[in-house]
This record gives C-alpha cells, structure tokens and sequence, in this order.
C-alpha cells in the first residue's frame, strides 16, 4: 500500500475525498465505519513506521529507540501542572496523547513493546487499561511507577533516547539523547503522510469547521470575542487543553495581531464592530486542522478585499501540485497581495514593483504556510534530505516555514494575509516607500485588523484536495 518513505504506492484508488458524499465525513468519529476504516489504516500506519524507523535507525547507527512520551510539568514553586504535551515522536505511533510517563521501544525485527504507565493515584484520575482498536501492534507492559519503566529498556547495542530528556534517564542505561542524525532522517519522512494521517487531519477539519461555524453566527450574534471563543469549544467539543493551539479571536483591529490569544470580554456596540477573524483548529487523535476565517460586519469595501484575498487563496491553492516548488507559491501571494494593494488603492505602484520594494511584506509579514500533521507547525519543513541539509528560505522572507517542493501525501497550510499593523507601517512610513502609500486610505481599514484565510491542503498525485473546504461544504 505504502512505499519505504509512505508515499502512496501506484495501486492507491484516486485520491477521492472531494468525490465522496459530502455528508459521509458528518460527525464521522461517532460513526461505527469511520472507526473501523481508522483502525484499518493505522495497522498500515504501523508498518510504515517501523519501515521509516528501521531505515534511520541502520542509516544513523543505532540499534534501539526509546521513545519517551513525557513527563507532567508543574508550575515553579507550585504543585500545579501546566497542560500535558506529548512528544509527538511518541504519538505517531500511539494515539494517546495524556497519558505521561508512557514508552515505546522499537527494536527492528522486533514487536513494538509499549510501556504503558498505569499509577494507582487517587488524586487525578489515572489513564485506563490499554484497551481497544490502537493496542494489536504492541507488546504492552503495565508499569505503575515511572522508575518501573528502567527494566524494560534494553540494555545493549545502542539506543537512541527520543523524548524531553531528565537526567533521571541515566539509571535507564547508556542511552543517546535526540540524536540529530537519527530525528533529521525521521523528521524528512514525516512530510508524507500515511492515509491513517489524512483521515485525522481530514477528521480534525471537520471538527474545527463546526467550531468555525458557531463562532461567525456568535459573531453576527453581537457576542464579545470570550463568547465567541466558548461557541467555538462547545461546537467543536472541545477543551481548551485539546487544542492543537490556542484560539485566536480577534475582533476589529486585534485581527492585526497575528498571534492575538486575548479573549476579550467586552460586548461591543454594533456600530462599533467591524471585522471579525478567527484561526483555531481541532485535532484527532494527536493529529492537528489549522483553519482560519475572516468575516466583515457591513457589505462595505473590507467585505470586498476579503473576497478578493479569499479568491487569491483559491488561486494560490490551484498551484499545489506535485514538483510545485513551496516557496514559489509563497512568492506568488506576495504577487496576489501586491495586485490587491494596487487594485484596492492603497499602494500607488505597479504589483511587481511593489514585491520588489518589500512593500507587500508590510502587509504580508508572515509565511504563505508550513507542514501540518502532529504538530500545527510539522517539522521537516527545510529539509533537503534526510541527513538534514536545509534549504534556504528567500531572501528577505525570514518567517516562510516550508521550503521544499510539494509532493503527494505533502500535508500543509495556504494561508496569505493582507494585514494593516501599527508597527509594520509606522517603519513603512518612515521609509523611503512611504511616498507611493495612499495614507488615508490605509489608516481607513486599520480599524479591521487584517484577513487571513487558511486552508489544509493534502497533495494528491495530480493536484490536492483542500480539506477545509471540503469540511465547510459538508456543513452547509
Ligand atoms: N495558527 C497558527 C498558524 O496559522 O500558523
Ligand atoms: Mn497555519
Ligand atoms: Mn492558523
């Protein structure tokens, strides 16, 4: 089914996710056959990973990897926790993402034995037996105690510990801690997805569709960003802690802040609403959606800039196809911007003049997109090869975050932007470009913030198929 690095091999049917019923993806984590096409796909997972594990670990050297799940963190001077992050080395291979103190050991040849970190505990509520569809590729091993996890780690070759490491890891053995020559062969492979990977992602889209839903008819409902961001988790069925990052709900000019995690209470007056943008995801099973919306409060001229940027994004997601080179596709955004700054009057100079001057990275500050999978922001995004030679990004586009060329079972983000930030254009107006910059024109729109529209593209053999879009349209 897979090649050696997870590509799809020639005998995958087409990739047929747009062509499907729409109403087949609805509610699917709840739905029997969804549940048994999942378990189906991750026992091919499972062999993909130990292929891409036995080749990295012959090619770096290393007998055994100790994948580490992690450890809780607590607060300084305090007993309480922050929030649990699995490694996500260790939840590619097991989709359990809060159970600290869990290890797997892969030894090629081997069965994957899982040590499964059971405390008795009545303070929190402990994780429960390792039961259910996940469990078949493992030889499991209960533990109780953290330190009862030593006598299970093997004890010669060489061993590559993964994971955030603590010195208590000493009395497990002589172990090698996050070996760059082995993660930067692991870190290349992720980028192709295993179709168990793209029905997560494709799962997590659907989720964070119904969240994005519920959070634009809070915002034509009059509702503050706080319960905005509260319509959001209830749709979605969501905590906060399951995130795959926190919400950003921005409301008027706050749209400008590209990281902006305020949610702020205040229930603003009609009149005084004007934009409304919103990045949150979801995720399935460890697996993250990255999806971001922008709405207009009137029919007025923002209304028609984020149409415009919205067909821009289209345009911009038709050039995902394989060999595409990524950040070909992130210098054409800056070409799409540049013709939506002239053509909506704000800069006074021809679309190619206004790249070449570094006007629209005023506007633009970010990179077009990046990996998307385990984490929000997937590694492997520079990778030329699997050693880790990186490939440079474009001078002058210090945020881009994916540099290689697309090909399929590629997972990524297009996400373009065209935003009015105090800062960014308090330098431009400093700067010799300020004289081609229609002022008035542009001090009108600082009030909205800016628009950002995100979308999760999966690359299929000859093109892609977008599955944010195809979420929103299950739910229309
Ligand atoms: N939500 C983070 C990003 O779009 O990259
Ligand atoms: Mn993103
Ligand atoms: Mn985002």
């Amino acid at each position: 089914m897979f090649n050696i690095d997870g590509s799809p091999s020639p005998a995958r049917p087409a990739p047929g996710g747009s062509k499907l019923p729409h109403s087949r993806y609805i509610l699917r984590a709840m739905d029997a056959a969804f549940s048994e096409k999942i378990a189906t796909l991750y026992r091919a997972h499972i062999t993909v990973l130990k292929l891409r594990h036995d080749r990295a670990l012959d090619a770096a050297g290393f007998d055994h990897a100790v994948i580490f799940a992690g450890a809780q963190h607590v607060a300084f001077l305090d007993d309480m926790g922050y929030p649990f992050k699995v490694n996500p080395h260790f939840k590619y291979w097991v989709p359990i993402v809060d159970n600290p103190h869990c290890v797997l050991v892969y030894t090629p040849g081997v069965k994957p034995r899982l040590i499964y970190h059971q405390p008795v505990d009545y303070w929190h509520k402990p994780a429960g037996p390792p039961e259910g569809w996940w469990t078949a590729p493992f030889d499991i091993e209960v533990i109780a105690k953290p330190e009862d996890a030593a006598k299970l780690i093997p004890k010669s070759g060489r061993i590559a510990f993964i994971g955030e490491w603590d010195d208590s890891f000493k009395a497990w053995g002589k172990l090698e801690s996050n070996p760059p020559s082995l993660l930067n062969r692991l870190h290349f492979d992720r980028a192709w997805k295993t179709e168990y990977e793209i029905e997560c992602i494709r799962a997590a889209n659907e989720t964070g569709a119904r969240g994005h839903k519920a959070a634009e008819k809070a915002f034509r409902a009059g509702e503050s960003e706080y319960e905005i961001h509260l319509a959001y988790l209830r749709a979605a069925s969501t905590t906060e802690d399951e995130l795959p990052y926190g919400n950003i709900i921005a409301v008027n000019d706050n749209a400008a802040v590209l990281h902006y995690y305020h949610h702020d209470r205040n229930v603003l007056d009609k009149k005084e609403r004007h934009s409304f943008l919103i990045d949150a995801g979801a995720s399935y099973n460890g697996y993250a959606s990255d999806i971001t919306r922008t709405y207009s409060q009137r029919r007025d001229e923002f209304a028609e800039l984020i149409k415009a940027v919205d067909k821009a994004q289209l345009e911009l997601c038709d050039a995902v196809v394989p060999k595409a080179n990524y950040p070909d596709i992130h210098m054409m955004a800056h070409r799409k911007v540049a013709e939506l700054l002239k053509e909506f009057k704000f800069v006074d100079l021809d679309p190619d003049a206004i790249v070449e001057k570094r006007i629209s990275s005023t506007f633009l500050p970010h990179g077009v997109g990046h990996y998307l999978g385990l984490q929000v922001h997937d590694v492997g995004g520079f990778q030329k090869d699997p050693e880790g030679t990186t490939i440079p990004k474009p001078e002058g586009h210090p945020y881009l975050r994916l540099t290689r060329v697309v090909e399929p079972s590629h997972v990524f983000t297009i996400e373009p932007g065209l935003y009015f930030i105090e800062p960014l254009l308090a330098e431009l107006r400093k700067s010799e470009n300020a004289k081609y910059v229609k002022w008035k024109k542009v001090d009108s729109f600082r009030k909205f913030g800016g628009i950002r529209i995100e979308d999760n593209v999966v690359v299929t053999d000859n093109g892609h198929d977008n599955l944010t879009r195809e979420a929103f349209a299950a739910l229309a």
